[in-house]
Protein backbone atom coordinates (compact mmCIF):
# COMPACT_ATOMS: atom_id res chain seq x y z
CA UNK A 1 0.00 0.00 0.00
CA UNK A 2 1.16 3.26 -0.76
CA UNK A 3 0.45 6.26 1.53
CA UNK A 4 2.93 8.15 3.26
CA UNK A 5 5.95 10.25 2.22
CA UNK A 6 9.26 9.66 2.02
CA UNK A 7 12.50 10.73 1.38
CA UNK A 8 13.29 9.11 -2.61
CA UNK A 9 16.90 10.73 -3.42
CA UNK A 10 19.36 13.34 -1.44
CA UNK A 11 22.35 15.29 -3.15
CA UNK A 12 24.65 18.22 -2.26
CA UNK A 13 26.94 20.74 -3.64
CA UNK A 14 29.71 23.13 -2.32
CA UNK A 15 31.69 25.84 -3.55
CA UNK A 16 35.26 24.90 -4.52
CA UNK A 17 37.04 27.50 -2.40
CA UNK A 18 37.94 25.86 0.76
CA UNK A 19 37.95 28.83 4.21
CA UNK A 20 40.00 27.44 7.40
CA UNK A 21 40.74 28.43 10.54
CA UNK A 22 44.47 29.10 9.68
CA UNK A 23 43.05 31.63 6.88
CA UNK A 24 40.77 33.85 9.30
CA UNK A 25 43.57 34.05 11.77
CA UNK A 26 44.98 36.25 9.19
CA UNK A 27 42.15 38.07 9.06
CA UNK A 28 40.65 39.41 12.29
CA UNK A 29 41.42 38.75 15.48
CA UNK A 30 40.91 34.69 16.50
CA UNK A 31 42.88 31.44 16.64
CA UNK A 32 42.09 28.31 15.63
CA UNK A 33 42.18 27.14 18.93
CA UNK A 34 39.34 29.24 19.87
CA UNK A 35 37.25 28.54 16.74
CA UNK A 36 37.74 24.96 17.39
CA UNK A 37 37.37 24.82 21.31
CA UNK A 38 34.30 27.11 21.10
CA UNK A 39 32.39 25.74 17.72
CA UNK A 40 34.30 22.37 16.24
CA UNK A 41 34.41 23.66 12.73
CA UNK A 42 37.97 23.68 11.29
CA UNK A 43 36.58 24.96 7.68
CA UNK A 44 33.88 25.84 5.56
CA UNK A 45 33.20 26.38 2.13
CA UNK A 46 33.11 30.17 0.84
CA UNK A 47 31.20 30.92 -3.01
CA UNK A 48 33.39 32.90 -5.36
CA UNK A 49 31.46 35.95 -6.43
CA UNK A 50 30.06 34.71 -9.82
CA UNK A 51 28.41 31.85 -7.63
CA UNK A 52 24.94 32.24 -6.30
CA UNK A 53 22.42 30.14 -4.44
CA UNK A 54 20.61 28.77 -7.63
CA UNK A 55 23.62 27.21 -8.86
CA UNK A 56 24.51 25.21 -6.11
CA UNK A 57 21.17 24.47 -5.58
CA UNK A 58 20.52 23.51 -9.12
CA UNK A 59 23.52 20.84 -8.29
CA UNK A 60 22.72 19.73 -5.77
CA UNK A 61 18.71 19.19 -7.40
CA UNK A 62 20.41 16.79 -10.42
CA UNK A 63 22.38 14.56 -7.73
CA UNK A 64 18.85 14.29 -5.54
CA UNK A 65 16.99 13.63 -8.74
CA UNK A 66 19.30 11.06 -10.28
CA UNK A 67 19.77 9.16 -6.54
CA UNK A 68 15.89 9.06 -6.87
CA UNK A 69 15.43 7.65 -10.35
CA UNK A 70 12.83 10.82 -11.32
CA UNK A 71 13.59 12.90 -14.36
CA UNK A 72 12.86 16.90 -13.89
CA UNK A 73 10.01 16.70 -16.17
CA UNK A 74 7.93 14.79 -13.67
CA UNK A 75 8.83 17.08 -10.62
CA UNK A 76 5.22 18.79 -9.77
CA UNK A 77 7.17 21.43 -6.96
CA UNK A 78 9.98 22.66 -6.49
CA UNK A 79 10.72 24.50 -2.99
CA UNK A 80 13.66 26.54 -2.36
CA UNK A 81 15.05 27.05 1.16
CA UNK A 82 16.59 29.87 1.68
CA UNK A 83 17.51 33.33 2.89
CA UNK A 84 20.05 34.01 0.59
CA UNK A 85 18.05 33.69 -3.26
CA UNK A 86 20.10 35.00 -5.92
CA UNK A 87 17.54 38.22 -6.42
CA UNK A 88 14.44 39.86 -4.38
CA UNK A 89 12.47 38.33 -7.26
CA UNK A 90 11.79 36.35 -9.21
CA UNK A 91 12.30 33.26 -6.18
CA UNK A 92 15.52 30.62 -6.56
CA UNK A 93 12.95 28.05 -6.96
CA UNK A 94 12.21 29.30 -10.71
CA UNK A 95 15.59 29.64 -11.23
CA UNK A 96 16.34 26.28 -10.68
CA UNK A 97 12.99 25.35 -12.24
CA UNK A 98 14.23 26.18 -15.47
CA UNK A 99 17.91 25.44 -15.85
CA UNK A 100 16.40 22.09 -14.50
CA UNK A 101 13.79 22.35 -17.50
CA UNK A 102 11.14 20.59 -14.93
CA UNK A 103 8.60 22.53 -16.99
CA UNK A 104 5.55 20.94 -14.97
CA UNK A 105 6.82 21.94 -11.78
CA UNK A 106 5.34 24.88 -9.45
CA UNK A 107 8.21 26.61 -7.82
CA UNK A 108 8.33 29.33 -4.97
CA UNK A 109 10.68 30.35 -2.51
CA UNK A 110 10.77 29.17 1.43
CA UNK A 111 12.12 31.78 3.97
CA UNK A 112 12.63 30.20 7.66
CA UNK A 113 16.47 30.41 7.07
CA UNK A 114 18.59 27.55 9.38
CA UNK A 115 15.39 24.91 10.05
CA UNK A 116 14.37 26.43 5.98
CA UNK A 117 15.07 22.63 4.80
CA UNK A 118 12.88 21.15 7.86
CA UNK A 119 10.10 23.68 6.82
CA UNK A 120 10.73 22.44 3.40
CA UNK A 121 10.24 18.91 4.61
CA UNK A 122 6.69 19.51 5.95
CA UNK A 123 5.47 21.84 3.18
CA UNK A 124 6.39 19.29 0.46
CA UNK A 125 4.96 15.80 2.98
CA UNK A 126 1.63 17.71 3.08
CA UNK A 127 1.56 19.04 -0.74
CA UNK A 128 2.82 15.00 -1.63
CA UNK A 129 -0.40 14.03 0.06
CA UNK A 130 -2.43 16.62 -1.58
CA UNK A 131 -1.27 14.95 -4.75
CA UNK A 132 2.14 16.67 -5.91
CA UNK A 133 3.54 13.40 -6.40
CA UNK A 134 6.53 14.11 -6.72
CA UNK A 135 8.65 17.35 -4.58
CA UNK A 136 11.90 18.84 -4.82
CA UNK A 137 13.00 20.03 -1.55
CA UNK A 138 16.31 22.25 -1.46
CA UNK A 139 18.06 23.89 1.16
CA UNK A 140 20.79 26.15 -0.35
CA UNK A 141 22.46 29.47 1.27
CA UNK A 142 25.28 31.47 -0.16
CA UNK A 143 25.45 32.84 3.66
CA UNK A 144 29.02 34.27 3.19
CA UNK A 145 27.26 37.26 1.17
CA UNK A 146 25.26 38.24 4.29
CA UNK A 147 28.66 37.86 6.93
CA UNK A 148 30.80 41.01 7.59
CA UNK A 149 34.59 39.62 7.42
CA UNK A 150 35.72 41.84 10.17
CA UNK A 151 33.46 40.40 12.73
CA UNK A 152 34.48 37.96 14.50
CA UNK A 153 31.65 36.41 16.46
CA UNK A 154 30.06 35.85 13.37
CA UNK A 155 32.47 35.13 10.74
CA UNK A 156 34.07 32.11 11.77
CA UNK A 157 30.63 30.12 12.06
CA UNK A 158 29.01 29.89 8.74
CA UNK A 159 30.07 28.54 5.20
CA UNK A 160 28.07 28.42 2.11
CA UNK A 161 26.40 25.07 0.32
CA UNK A 162 23.27 23.08 -1.09
CA UNK A 163 21.25 20.30 0.19
CA UNK A 164 18.41 18.26 -1.89
CA UNK A 165 15.85 15.41 -1.32
CA UNK A 166 13.38 14.32 -3.75
CA UNK A 167 9.45 13.06 -1.79
CA UNK A 168 7.34 10.97 -2.75
CA UNK A 169 4.80 8.10 -1.57
CA UNK A 170 6.43 5.69 0.19
CA UNK A 171 5.56 2.27 1.28
CA UNK A 172 2.81 2.32 4.82
CA UNK A 173 4.89 3.03 7.48
CA UNK A 174 8.13 4.43 6.36
CA UNK A 175 9.23 8.10 5.34
CA UNK A 176 8.47 11.04 7.59
CA UNK A 177 6.72 9.53 10.46
CA UNK A 178 6.37 11.79 12.19
CA UNK A 179 7.01 15.93 12.18
CA UNK A 180 6.88 19.63 13.57
CA UNK A 181 7.74 23.39 12.64
CA UNK A 182 7.00 26.48 14.98
CA UNK A 183 8.16 29.67 15.51
CA UNK A 184 8.85 32.35 18.08
CA UNK A 185 8.99 35.63 16.31
CA UNK A 186 9.43 37.54 19.57
CA UNK A 187 13.27 36.10 19.25
CA UNK A 188 13.46 37.59 15.49
CA UNK A 189 16.46 40.50 17.27
CA UNK A 190 18.36 37.50 18.00
CA UNK A 191 19.77 36.83 15.21
CA UNK A 192 18.82 39.15 11.98
CA UNK A 193 20.18 41.18 9.09
CA UNK A 194 18.77 44.62 10.00
CA UNK A 195 18.96 45.81 5.97
CA UNK A 196 18.24 44.96 2.68
CA UNK A 197 14.67 44.55 3.08
CA UNK A 198 11.49 46.68 2.82
CA UNK A 199 12.03 48.56 6.53
CA UNK A 200 15.76 49.34 5.58
CA UNK A 201 16.21 49.69 1.68
CA UNK A 202 19.85 48.97 0.55
CA UNK A 203 21.43 52.65 0.82
CA UNK A 204 24.90 53.94 0.95
CA UNK A 205 24.02 54.55 4.60
CA UNK A 206 23.30 51.04 5.17
CA UNK A 207 26.57 49.83 3.65
CA UNK A 208 28.53 52.28 5.79
CA UNK A 209 26.94 50.67 8.96
CA UNK A 210 27.07 47.25 7.76
CA UNK A 211 23.40 46.85 8.46
CA UNK A 212 23.56 44.29 5.68
CA UNK A 213 24.98 41.84 8.08
CA UNK A 214 24.18 39.23 9.91
CA UNK A 215 23.63 40.30 13.98
CA UNK A 216 23.54 37.80 16.52
CA UNK A 217 22.99 37.44 20.51
CA UNK A 218 25.44 34.65 20.05
CA UNK A 219 24.71 33.13 23.98
CA UNK A 220 21.03 33.72 23.49
CA UNK A 221 20.67 31.79 20.18
CA UNK A 222 22.98 29.04 22.09
CA UNK A 223 20.58 28.45 24.79
CA UNK A 224 17.43 28.89 22.52
CA UNK A 225 19.14 26.26 20.22
CA UNK A 226 20.10 23.63 23.45
CA UNK A 227 16.24 23.89 24.67
CA UNK A 228 15.09 23.72 21.28
CA UNK A 229 16.34 20.54 20.11
CA UNK A 230 15.44 18.98 23.34
CA UNK A 231 11.92 19.94 22.98
CA UNK A 232 11.05 19.74 19.25
CA UNK A 233 12.47 16.16 19.30
CA UNK A 234 10.73 14.67 22.25
CA UNK A 235 7.45 16.00 20.58
CA UNK A 236 8.28 14.01 17.50
CA UNK A 237 8.81 11.50 19.19
CA UNK A 238 6.31 11.23 21.39
CA UNK A 239 3.96 11.82 18.07
CA UNK A 240 5.26 8.65 16.66
CA UNK A 241 5.44 6.69 20.19
CA UNK A 242 8.83 6.01 20.21
CA UNK A 243 11.62 6.17 22.39
CA UNK A 244 15.47 8.15 22.12
CA UNK A 245 16.75 4.81 22.48
CA UNK A 246 14.79 3.51 19.26
CA UNK A 247 16.70 6.57 16.92
CA UNK A 248 19.30 5.32 14.43
CA UNK A 249 21.00 8.44 13.35
CA UNK A 250 20.58 11.89 15.30
CA UNK A 251 20.80 14.31 12.41
CA UNK A 252 20.86 18.12 13.98
CA UNK A 253 21.35 21.41 12.53
CA UNK A 254 24.88 21.73 12.22
CA UNK A 255 25.62 25.47 13.70
CA UNK A 256 28.24 24.12 16.93
CA UNK A 257 29.22 20.69 17.96
CA UNK A 258 28.68 22.52 21.77
CA UNK A 259 25.15 22.76 20.83
CA UNK A 260 25.02 19.50 19.89
CA UNK A 261 26.88 18.27 22.28
CA UNK A 262 25.03 19.60 24.88
CA UNK A 263 21.37 18.80 22.92
CA UNK A 264 22.50 15.34 22.71
CA UNK A 265 23.41 14.87 26.75
CA UNK A 266 20.14 15.90 27.52
CA UNK A 267 18.49 13.78 25.38
CA UNK A 268 20.89 11.40 26.73
CA UNK A 269 21.86 9.96 22.43
CA UNK A 270 25.30 8.23 22.44
CA UNK A 271 27.77 9.99 20.43
CA UNK A 272 28.20 7.16 17.79
CA UNK A 273 24.35 7.96 16.91
CA UNK A 274 24.96 11.71 16.03
CA UNK A 275 25.92 12.85 12.65
CA UNK A 276 28.38 15.87 13.11
CA UNK A 277 30.36 17.18 10.08
CA UNK A 278 30.67 21.39 11.41
CA UNK A 279 34.04 20.48 12.01
CA UNK A 280 34.56 20.28 7.55
CA UNK A 281 31.56 23.00 6.82
CA UNK A 282 30.63 25.46 9.53
CA UNK A 283 26.98 26.23 9.51
CA UNK A 284 25.82 26.27 5.76
CA UNK A 285 22.03 27.48 7.14
CA UNK A 286 19.41 25.76 5.30
CA UNK A 287 21.80 23.36 3.42
CA UNK A 288 22.86 21.43 6.77
CA UNK A 289 20.57 18.83 7.40
CA UNK A 290 20.56 17.71 3.79
CA UNK A 291 24.40 17.97 3.51
CA UNK A 292 24.81 15.72 6.29
CA UNK A 293 21.92 13.71 4.99
CA UNK A 294 23.35 13.44 1.77
CA UNK A 295 26.48 12.16 3.25
CA UNK A 296 25.55 9.41 5.87
CA UNK A 297 23.38 8.05 2.78
CA UNK A 298 26.63 8.08 0.22
CA UNK A 299 28.81 6.62 2.98
CA UNK A 300 25.95 3.30 2.86
CA UNK A 301 25.04 4.32 6.44
CA UNK A 302 21.30 4.55 6.25
CA UNK A 303 19.83 1.09 6.00
CA UNK A 304 16.20 0.26 5.48
CA UNK A 305 13.96 0.56 8.47
CA UNK A 306 16.31 2.90 10.38
CA UNK A 307 14.70 5.71 12.29
CA UNK A 308 16.37 8.74 11.50
CA UNK A 309 15.44 12.51 13.56
CA UNK A 310 16.15 15.42 12.06
CA UNK A 311 15.99 18.64 13.68
CA UNK A 312 16.46 22.38 12.92
CA UNK A 313 16.87 25.85 14.75
CA UNK A 314 17.54 29.03 13.14
CA UNK A 315 16.30 33.00 12.74
CA UNK A 316 13.06 33.52 13.48
CA UNK A 317 13.42 32.41 15.38
CA UNK A 318 12.47 29.39 14.11
CA UNK A 319 12.27 25.65 14.38
CA UNK A 320 11.26 21.75 13.08
CA UNK A 321 11.70 18.10 13.50
CA UNK A 322 11.00 15.43 11.44
CA UNK A 323 11.18 11.69 11.80
CA UNK A 324 12.06 9.83 9.00
CA UNK A 325 11.75 5.71 8.77
CA UNK A 326 14.63 5.12 5.98
CA UNK A 327 13.29 3.00 3.10
CA UNK A 328 9.98 1.53 1.89
CA UNK A 329 11.20 2.92 -1.71
CA UNK A 330 8.56 1.71 -4.48
CA UNK A 331 10.65 0.84 -6.90
N1 LIG B 1 37.87 34.49 18.26
C1 LIG B 1 38.31 34.85 19.45
N2 LIG B 1 37.52 35.38 20.40
C2 LIG B 1 36.23 35.55 20.09
C3 LIG B 1 35.69 35.20 18.85
C4 LIG B 1 36.58 34.66 17.91
N3 LIG B 1 36.17 34.27 16.69
N4 LIG B 1 34.36 35.47 18.84
C5 LIG B 1 34.07 35.99 20.03
N5 LIG B 1 35.20 36.04 20.80
C6 LIG B 1 35.34 36.52 22.16
C7 LIG B 1 34.25 37.46 22.57
O1 LIG B 1 34.54 38.75 22.14
C8 LIG B 1 34.27 37.32 24.07
O2 LIG B 1 35.30 38.12 24.56
P1 LIG B 1 35.11 39.00 25.88
O3 LIG B 1 34.82 38.00 26.95
O4 LIG B 1 36.40 39.69 26.01
O5 LIG B 1 33.94 39.89 25.59
C9 LIG B 1 34.69 35.86 24.30
O6 LIG B 1 35.24 35.42 23.05
C10 LIG B 1 33.58 34.94 24.71
O7 LIG B 1 32.48 35.18 23.87
P2 LIG B 1 31.15 34.43 24.08
O8 LIG B 1 30.15 35.00 23.12
O9 LIG B 1 30.78 34.34 25.51
O10 LIG B 1 31.59 32.94 23.62
P3 LIG B 1 30.70 31.68 23.55
O11 LIG B 1 31.36 30.59 24.29
O12 LIG B 1 29.23 31.96 23.82
O13 LIG B 1 30.81 31.31 21.99
C11 LIG B 1 29.55 31.48 19.98
C12 LIG B 1 30.33 32.23 21.02
C13 LIG B 1 29.05 32.48 18.94
C14 LIG B 1 30.46 30.47 19.32
C15 LIG B 1 28.33 30.75 20.64
O14 LIG B 1 27.64 31.63 21.47
C16 LIG B 1 27.38 30.17 19.65
O15 LIG B 1 27.72 29.24 18.92
N6 LIG B 1 26.13 30.64 19.63
C17 LIG B 1 25.14 30.16 18.69
C18 LIG B 1 25.38 30.75 17.34
C19 LIG B 1 24.63 30.05 16.27
O16 LIG B 1 24.60 28.84 16.21
N7 LIG B 1 24.01 30.81 15.37
C20 LIG B 1 23.30 30.29 14.26
C21 LIG B 1 22.06 29.61 14.66
S1 LIG B 1 21.26 28.91 13.30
Amino acid sequence: MISDVGILGLGKAVPNRILTNADLEAMVDTSDEWITTRTGIKQRYIADPEIAASDLGYEAALQALAAAGVKADELDLIIAATTTPDMPFPATACIIQDRLKAKGAAAFDLAAACSGFIYGLEVGRTMVKAGYQRVLVIGVDVISRLIDYSDRSTCVLFGDGAGAAVLGPVETGYGIIASEIGADGSGAGLLHVPAGGSRMPAQLETIENKSHYVKMSGSEVFKFAVRVICDSSNRVLEKAGTACSEVSWFVPHQANVRIIKAAADRLNIDRERIYVNVDRYGNTSAASIPIALTELDEAGQLKSGDLVLLVGFGAGLTWGSALVRWGGMIL
